[in-house]
């Protein structure tokens, strides 16, 4: 069903096509684990553009080409002729005759957009300002490990920066049947137009979609409490500003005695202990937190298998 597609964004798989990727990233990483080599991209490269810092983004989709059987390329925009003005529709149609699929991580949403229009092979969005596909993706997969493989009537409340994880959480909970609530405060709400496509599309499970400003309200009985940075990439210099208008948003112990007695707690990190979580409540969580980084490598795998194979 994805093959040949890009997946720029949860909104634009099915239901079904969502439950494909977690399928199969359940057996990739079984086949890993058991030492069974499944070569599903033998011979093919994946192009990977950085206009933005990584760890766990570039190093998995790095070693999942590997495990694949095929190769990636780290193309930084240092190094790149975009970085200098090439124009990206031109990029597109260049590296589309070289390589099998292209993962991009950079600011603007439309960037990615523009890419996978002019691009002849499938377009991975590794991270925009917008959304972070991948990264819930893999979430997903990390929850149906804790709380079994049904997700559908699970709470998650996101707590702090209405952000591209949030955008993407939206979509991926629409998607999934997981009732989400955020709670964020006033002014930095998520993206309202992906906030009405994702009401939208949870017609479609019954999921409910909500957000509101207070994080107690938010936590309240939830199966899974999530956060992220307080300051993404680029907001470097807000940094200061923002730590003082998230502090009642931390993810701590008084927090999480609103939530279910046998909640998770998630992070895509980079975490900053102190700040939107505090270091007892990551190291307490460690296991699920490390787990979910981990499988960036299995669902990204899933996710290259089916659309460049
Ligand atoms: N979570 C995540 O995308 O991590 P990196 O920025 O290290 O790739
Ligand atoms: N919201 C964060 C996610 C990092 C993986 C950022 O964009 O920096």
């Amino acid at each position: 069903m994805l093959k040949g597609k890009d997946l720029l964004s949860i909104h634009d798989l099915s239901v079904e096509e969502v439950n494909e990727i977690l399928a199969l990233a359940h057996e990739l990483k079984a086949k890993q684990k058991a030492g069974i080599e499944h070569h599903l991209l033998k011979g093919k490269t994946l192009g990977m553009i950085f206009e933005k810092s990584s760890t766990r983004t570039r190093v998995s989709f790095q070693t999942g080409m590997y495990q694949l059987g095929g190769q990636a390329l780290f193309l930084s925009n240092r190094d790149l002729q975009i970085g200098r003005g090439e124009p990206i529709k031109d990029t597109a149609r260049v590296l589309s005759r070289y390589v099998d699929g292209i993962m991009i991580r950079t600011f603007e949403h439309e960037k990615v957009e523009e890419l996978a229009e002019w691009s002849d092979v499938p377009v991975i969005n590794a991270l925009t300002d917008l959304l972070h596909p991948c990264q819930v993706l893999t979430d997903l997969l990390t929850i149906q490990e804790y709380k079994g493989k049904q997700l559908k009537g699970l709470k998650m409340a996101y707590v702090g920066d209405g952000n591209n994880m949030t955008n993407s959480y939206m979509y991926g909970c629409a998607k999934a049947g997981i009732d989400f609530v955020a709670a964020t405060p006033k002014g930095y709400e998520p993206d309202m137009q992906v906030f009405e496509n994702a009401c939208k599309d949870a017609e479609e499970t019954g999921a409910s979609i909500k957000l509101v400003n207070d994080p107690f309200e938010a936590a309240k009985g939830a199966d899974i409490v999530v956060t992220d940075t307080w300051a993404s990439m680029g907001q470097e210099a807000e940094h200061d500003m923002r730590k003082k208008i998230f502090a009642p948003y931390q993810v701590n112990a008084q927090l999480l005695a609103e939530a279910d007695k046998r909640v998770i707690v998630m992070h895509c990190l980079p975490a900053y202990r102190g700040e939107e979580i505090t270091e007892e409540i990551l190291e307490a969580y460690a296991d699920v937190i490390f787990d979910e980084a981990e499988n960036r490598l299995h669902t990204q795998k899933a996710i290259m298998a089916l659309t460049m194979g």
